[in-house]
């Protein structure tokens, strides 16, 4: 049996029994006006983080949301452009697209602006998605990717990446690691498939992206996740897993490399009103302003004593240049 079969058969067993303890964080279940989130859902939510977030969603987005667990980010994704088939909610496992099915009519009687026709739920395979070439404003996956080997990590963001529209953007969550796993942890279908063994370190998470074309990341959020430890897991030492909230824009690729945001930020604090770098970066006087990793390497690069860099907050909220 395949990874990922034996992934495919732990969320049957997840969809037909519900399980709390499955993947999830103590992550906020937010709800906003006139937005109820149904127990049942909030029940199964298998994901880590949120890739629900207002700033992307304007303008009736349409969205596709891949891996769809219990149905809670469809629902809010939802709330967002309220037409019928506005998200697209794509899995594997017949039983999950069941069990969301029957959330989201539990959903429709407790939300009087939620219709089900509003998320065309779709049998289909992240690695091959079964949605037309750019057609896509806002992807989604929260704690799926995680769980793919490289090979197949590569194949789902290639798919991703070819059914958004120019400047479209994929919303993700997943963990991380910064610390080597062993094989024996790497190699356990089970514990790759309930989101523990297959995290990358940020720096490689960020570079399958980018080699796929992304030309801009923002990295949103970095929280604990969860630890391995050796009384419980095969491992000699502690093993601590983050994790993140990160967003992949189909921008076109600089020529100097993509542009990363983790958060930093640089204020000028000389005698003139405002800093230019004559590259599109225009520093007001003692206001913090939003740059990428390579912008911040540039501007360290010119040497200046009237310049602040603040180290990654791994925070990114927009604003800035580049
Ligand atoms: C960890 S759960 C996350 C569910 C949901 N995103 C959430 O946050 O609650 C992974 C989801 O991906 C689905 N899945 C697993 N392999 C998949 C694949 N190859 N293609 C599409 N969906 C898949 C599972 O059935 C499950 O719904």
């Amino acid at each position: 049996m395949s990874y990922l079969d034996a992934t495919n058969n732990l969320y049957k067993e997840a969809a037909l029994t519900p399980d709390v303890g499955l993947c999830c964080t103590t992550n906020p279940i937010w709800e906003l006006p006139g937005l109820k989130i149904p127990t049942i859902m909030q029940e199964m939510n298998y994901g880590c983080g949120s890739t629900v977030h207002a700033r992307d969603l304007s303008n009736n987005p349409k969205m596709l949301y891949v891996g769809v667990g219990g149905g809670m980010e469809l629902l809010q994704f939802s709330y967002f452009n309220r037409v019928k088939g506005g998200v697209i909610g794509v899995d594997v496992v017949d039983e999950m697209l069941e069990a969301s099915r029957k959330n989201f009519k539990v959903a429709e009687e407790q939300n009087d602006w939620f219709k089900s026709e509003f998320v065309d739920l779709v049998k289909g395979d992240a690695l091959n998605l079964n949605v037309p070439d750019n057609s896509i404003d806002v992807a989604a996956q929260n704690c799926l990717f995680n769980i793919f080997k490289a090979e197949d990590l590569k194949k789902a963001i290639e798919e991703m990446y070819r059914v958004l529209k120019p400047n479209g953007k994929l919303v993700m969550s997943d963990p991380t690691c910064e610390q080597p796993m062993n094989d024996t942890l790497r190699n356990d279908d089970r514990l790759r498939a309930l989101c523990l063994s297959g995290s990358l370190p940020i720096a490689d998470y960020v570079k399958a992206l980018t080699d796929v074309g992304f030309g801009t990341i923002e990295i949103r959020a970095r929280k604990p996740y969860r630890i391995l430890d050796p009384k419980n897991y095969p491992t000699d030492e502690l093993i601590y897993i983050e994790s993140i909230e990160i967003a992949a824009i189909k921008d076109p690729m600089p020529e100097d490399g993509p542009c990363i945001f983790t958060g930093k930020s640089a204020i000028y604090y000389g005698d003139e009103d405002y800093f230019d770098d004559k590259k599109g970066h225009i520093l007001l006087k003692n206001q913090p302003i939003a740059i990428c990793d390579k912008t911040a390497q540039a501007l360290k690069d010119l040497g200046r004593d009237d310049i602040f860099f603040s180290e990654s907050t791994y925070h990114y909220d927009g604003g800035g240049c580049c």
